[in-house]
């Protein structure tokens, strides 16, 4: 008993002496990126797709930069800033990481701003996309989009297609609010007229009795809004409503056809129009090595929107590492961050030095089949588009 218990106290003096010795010097090395992501719940397929295109990154660029080892840490919040914020507390306490980023939810980006800003540790947006979130901490960085910035671009197109008359579904908080109020607007502006608001719940929203309304107001389109993961079962309720055949034409932000999900929707998805930042089909080459690379690491997944928002995101923190030298504390790194201007897959992007949020092309997409696979071609384009909640 006794020697065992000095065996133990020993050890544990040596642990303690290595770490005095050790860690300060290790942890010098180390550069720590914290990635708060949902893993599982009704967004895991954000988390998913970040996580495999965080790790395409690294696997390209090596996992040392400027003299310092990456570590790459990710936690499930499954969506829920309660979690966020819990978890991005532990990130910069304990961790003590460089950098968060991840954010699969609008509500998991605001929970964690305050973090962002007491610590001053530079937050990169890579899913979240309501306009306002970029206001909540001067440490927050964005590589996803807004829904004002591609709504606007959809308000343009429909009028001059034959769409005058419309209905509105979204997602009842924040995107959707967003989605909602710069679609109608420009719509209005470019003389159509929204003439129904609908708004469902975020969590297990049940489509069919705001799809019947809409049936029976027979608009010339319905307008819709659902995070990423929600668009399919939207989809399979329309067509199984009826509302095609009605003569309801179906138009969305890039959320609803999803490359996560689209190719499984089938044949009813043909001729949906679209607008949105990211195709899978964008016909760039830095684009298709993307694409061919991203489905093979992860078993023929196909890379959406939110992938390349974290690969993106990944590129910005690199390049702002290399830019301080590796010397970084969080105002060097946020300033290193502001102003990057590149190509990503999904063509040239700005980081905004005035509002920290991105600038970059949106592209008109209709669904097609091409190679026997269904994608979201692009057929026109609106070339760097600023967030329009920011042009106040
Ligand atoms: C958001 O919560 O901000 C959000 C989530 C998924 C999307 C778009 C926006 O596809």
């Amino acid at each position: 008993m006794q020697k065992r218990r000095f065996f133990s106290l020993s050890a544990g003096a040596v642990l303690v002496a290595l770490s005095l010795a050790g860690t300060p010097a290790l942890a010098q090395d180390k550069f720590k990126i914290g990635l708060i992501l949902p893993m599982t719940g009704q967004q895991a397929s954000t988390g998913r797709q970040i996580e495999a295109a965080a790790r395409l990154y690294m696997a390209q660029n090596g996992d040392t930069v400027a003299g310092k080892k990456i570590e790459l840490i990710i936690k499930d919040d499954a969506a829920t800033p309660d979690q966020t914020k819990r978890l991005a507390q532990e990130l910069v306490v304990n961790e003590k990481v460089n950098v968060l980023g991840g954010f699969g939810v609008t509500p998991a980006a605001l929970a964690a701003a305050p973090i962002a800003t007491q610590s001053k540790t530079p937050l990169v947006v890579m899913a979240a996309a309501t306009s306002s979130i970029t206001e909540a901490s001067p440490y927050i960085v964005r590589t996803s989009f807004t829904l004002p910035q591609v709504s606007v671009s959809l308000a343009d197109w429909a009028p001059k297609n034959g769409i005058k008359k419309v209905v509105t579904l979204v997602s009842d908080y924040g995107p959707g609010i967003d989605a909602e109020k710069y679609f109608k607007d420009r719509l209005t502006f470019n003389g159509g007229q929204v003439v129904e608001q609908l708004r469902v719940p975020l969590r297990s929203p049940d489509f069919a009795p705001f799809l019947q309304k809409v049936r029976d107001i027979k608009p010339d389109a319905l307008f819709v809004f659902v995070p990423s993961g929600a668009g399919a079962a939207v989809m399979k309720q329309f067509l199984e409503r009826g509302l095609d055949k009605a003569g309801i034409k179906l138009i969305a932000t890039g959320d609803v056809t999803d490359d996560d999900q689209l190719n499984d929707m089938g044949d009813g998805a043909l001729g949906v129009v679209t607008s949105h930042h990211y195709s899978a089909a964008h016909p760039s080459a830095m684009n298709k090595k993307f694409v061919e690379a991203f489905e093979k690491a992860n078993k023929g997944m196909r890379p959406n929107f939110m992938a390349v928002g974290g690969y993106d995101g990944m590129r910005v923190i690199y390049e702002a590492l290399k830019a301080t030298k590796g010397q970084g504390g969080g105002d060097a790194l946020l300033a290193a961050m502001k102003g990057q201007i590149f190509e990503s897959p999904r063509g040239k992007i700005f980081i905004d030095a005035q509002t920290r949020d991105i600038v970059q092309d949106v592209y008109l997409r209709k669904v097609e089949r091409k190679n026997g696979q269904l994608y979201n071609v692009e057929f026109d384009v609106i070339k760097d588009v600023k967030d329009p909640g920011k042009a106040k």
